[in-house]
């Protein structure tokens, strides 16, 4: 049997991708960055739904020349149905629903979050990336989520721990911005704080129970500290800029590794992945690798770019759902919560 063509598509948040994969095999995966949120500090929704609009047909053409198929040989769409924007994720949907129509080809609604932690299960033409085994613990880390998650089986995931509040991204989001620095702030404070004292500043550590995550604290801390050090001193954030990236980061991974490490120990598991647009951060993956050498994990950090939203991951994570045939119909409606995973 000729192996399965798939095509991904990703329209949740502030990027539009689309990617091609023969089997499990990447193929293609083109990603084109929204730029006009970076003026308001943030994503704004109307703004994004339109640029994926803009967006869409060029980014899948591309995607399908890149990986020198034609859409003939598509033998099925696999789309974000959400979690994420309802505006940005109806573009993907509307699309995916109306090359499924004209084409014929069979839809597979993908929930993103699964996408990112499958995002483990791609393959590259030239080499096979190391895959976790099951049962492992995902730490999945997002600009939306915060979450630690058993995954079972490609399909059987259950979250065991999540933030009660901030995701860890939003936490580097929002101090970045506070810092006046460009946004998304993760990327910023990852390079900034390489040149800086992690030790220098201390900010708050929140106590929650089980493997629960909260990141308001820690945000709230680093804003009154800055208010009130910064009416003394005007020049502190410029002055001491990396520093306070460096200890700003290292108290998220701090916070992080805690609970991961709790979960793991008590849940005998040592297959450890991490997912999801924090886990690009150098700090973190760093410090996981050590733990890992420690704790005799293996681990598995996603190459960097399957950490931030991508539509290879969407496609893998369908392509497993069309092998059990679970296919979506015309009548799917994007969903801004999708609860489960
Ligand atoms: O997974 P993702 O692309 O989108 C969501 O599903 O939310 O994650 C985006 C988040 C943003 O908060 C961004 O600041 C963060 O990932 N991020 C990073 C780094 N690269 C991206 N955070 C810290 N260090 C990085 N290198
Ligand atoms: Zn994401």
């Amino acid at each position: 049997m000729e192996e399965l063509i798939i095509l991904g598509i990703e329209s949740s948040c502030d990027d539009t991708s689309a990617a091609v994969l023969r089997g499990r095999t990447l193929l293609s995966n083109v990603i084109a960055s929204q730029q006009v949120h970076v003026q308001y500090g943030g994503v704004i929704p109307e703004l994004a739904s339109r640029a994926h609009q803009q967006n869409i047909i060029p980014v899948v053409d591309t995607a399908v020349r890149d990986a020198g198929i034609t859409l003939g040989d598509i033998g099925a769409i696999a789309f974000t149905r959400g979690p994420g924007l309802l505006g940005s994720l109806l573009v993907g949907v509307s699309f995916t629903k109306g090359l499924s129509l004209a084409r014929g080809i069979p839809m597979v609604e993908v929930n993103h979050l699964k996408g990112h932690i499958l995002s483990h299960f791609i393959d590259l033409p030239d080499r096979t990336l190391p895959h976790p085994s099951f049962p492992f613990l995902c730490l999945l880390v997002s600009g939306g989520h915060t979450q630690i998650v058993e995954v079972r089986s490609w399909d059987e995931m259950e979250i065991i721990g999540t933030t009660i509040d901030d995701a860890a991204g939003e936490a580097f989001d929002k101090c970045a911005k506070v810092m006046g620095l460009p946004y998304p702030g993760g990327p910023v404070i990852d390079r900034l704080a390489q040149e800086g004292d992690p030790e220098r500043f201390r900010f708050a550590r929140p106590r929650v129970g089980g493997y629960d995550y909260s990141f308001s604290g820690l945000k709230t801390s680093f804003l009154y500290f800055l208010r009130d050090r910064v009416a003394a001193e005007p020049g502190l954030i410029e002055n001491n800029k990396s520093d306070l990236c460096a200890s700003l980061q290292k108290t998220i991974i701090d916070i992080l590794l805690k609970k991961l490490v709790l979960a793991a120990k008590e849940r005998g598991i040592r297959e450890i992945a991490a997912a999801g647009g924090v886990s690009a951060n150098s700090g973190l993956r760093s410090r996981l690798t050590e733990e890992a050498g420690r704790r005799h994990w293996n681990l598995y950090l996603p190459e960097l770019k399957f950490t931030t939203d991508n539509a290879a991951m969407i496609a893998v994570a369908g392509y497993f759902k069309y092998l059990t045939g679970q296919f979506a119909e015309l009548d799917v409606t994007p969903s801004a919560r999708v609860g489960e995973l």
